[in-house]
């Protein structure tokens, strides 16, 4: 579909830190994702998604598109179907910024707010109660994120050609931590599919799943929530994490991220949310493993003002215990 909103999406600034990275025989580069319409990297996935269902008949005039989503993918969907002209349900646990809740409304979307303690068996569980949405609901397409290959695939078609192409395909690694693991797994195999020597390393929050996962095989019983970094980490295998293109996992905790996220504002003038930050904290962590020349990508999916009452405020800082 052409409209000039959506045209908008992608083609995303890559910008070289400058004064964070103290390894001068490694260069990072870092993806300004929050260029994108809705604020995010989520507009990639899900006008590639909407797209999809259009062309295939799933999703049809005056239908309803449900999904369950962090806060950005519900931007994302919210937007595009105000352009669009659909209506949109959105699901999302009580731990998403207030924000967030709002930008989407902002949109004219429906958000359903459940309890972020609900175990992931249980009908008030955020992704369950998307689903019986999708069930009851006539007429409703469900984007279904964490389990369509399309949101991979979008990576793979755009957000990875980019990367490829804005480093003249010098980039040797790419970082980025995972949620659905849409962005490492597509952009991871695009790479790869370019030079198989390229290396994708994901952090991931201590108290997510992915990294015992990645470690030992097995699938870890999911903790009670232990991190306060949105976004990232699971508590599920999703069906869209490729970990066969991820050759390394770092555990980061909530201060990594949001110390880092602070920094690259106050000395980059990079205002990301707290992947970003976490992305930017295992990148500078590769590099002091690299004693080669090397250059290192990763993404800064979304925008800072989506945390303004949370780790960009120095009292709630102090109030969770974390440092400025
Ligand atoms: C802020 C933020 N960062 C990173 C991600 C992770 O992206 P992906 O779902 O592609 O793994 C998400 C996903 O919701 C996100 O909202």
């Amino acid at each position: 579909m052409i409209n000039p909103v959506l045209e908008t999406i992608g083609n995303t600034p890559l910008v070289k830190l400058q004064k964070i990275n103290p390894y001068s025989h490694i260069d990072i580069y870092v993806k300004l994702e929050f260029f994108n319409p809705s604020g995010s990297i989520k507009d990639r996935i899900v006008n590639h998604i909407i797209n999809d269902a259009i062309e295939t008949g799933q999703l049809i005039k005056g239908g309803v598109i449900i999904e369950n989503t962090s806060g950005n993918t519900g931007a994302a969907v919210a937007m595009n179907a105000a352009i669009r002209g659909y209506k949109a349900i959105l699901t999302m646990p009580d731990k998403v910024s207030i924000e967030k809740q709002n930008a989407l409304k902002a949109f004219g979307a429906e958000v359903v707010v459940c309890p972020t303690s609900a175990a992931p068996d249980s009908p008030e569980h955020y992704v369950n109660k998307a689903r019986s949405l999708a069930t009851e609901t006539p007429n409703s397409f469900m984007l279904n994120q964490y389990d369509n290959k399309k949101n991979p695939e979008a990576h793979y078609k755009s957000t990875g050609p980019e990367i490829w192409k804005q480093t003249d395909g010098k980039v040797t690694h790419f970082v980025a931590a995972g949620s659905t693991g849409g962005t490492i797994s597509g952009i991871g195999q695009y790479l790869k599919d370019q030079n198989s020597t390229i290396k994708n390393i994901m952090p991931d929050p201590f108290g997510s799943i992915y990294y015992e996962y990645f470690k030992t095989g097995v699938e870890p019983e999911p903790e009670e929530n232990t991190y306060q970094v949105e976004g990232v980490g699971e508590d599920h295998i999703a069906h869209a994490m490729d970990f066969s293109v991820v050759d390394e996992m770092y555990q980061f905790t909530d201060q990594d991220a949001f110390g880092m996220a602070r920094k690259l504002a106050q000395e980059e003038g990079i205002f990301g949310g707290g992947t970003g930050g976490a992305n930017v904290w295992a990148a500078i962590k590769l590099a002091s493993t690299l004693k080669e020349p090397a250059v290192i990508v990763t993404v800064i999916p979304d925008n800072g003002v989506k945390y303004m009452s949370k780790f960009y405020n120095d009292q709630w800082m102090l109030d969770q215990g974390h440092t400025l």
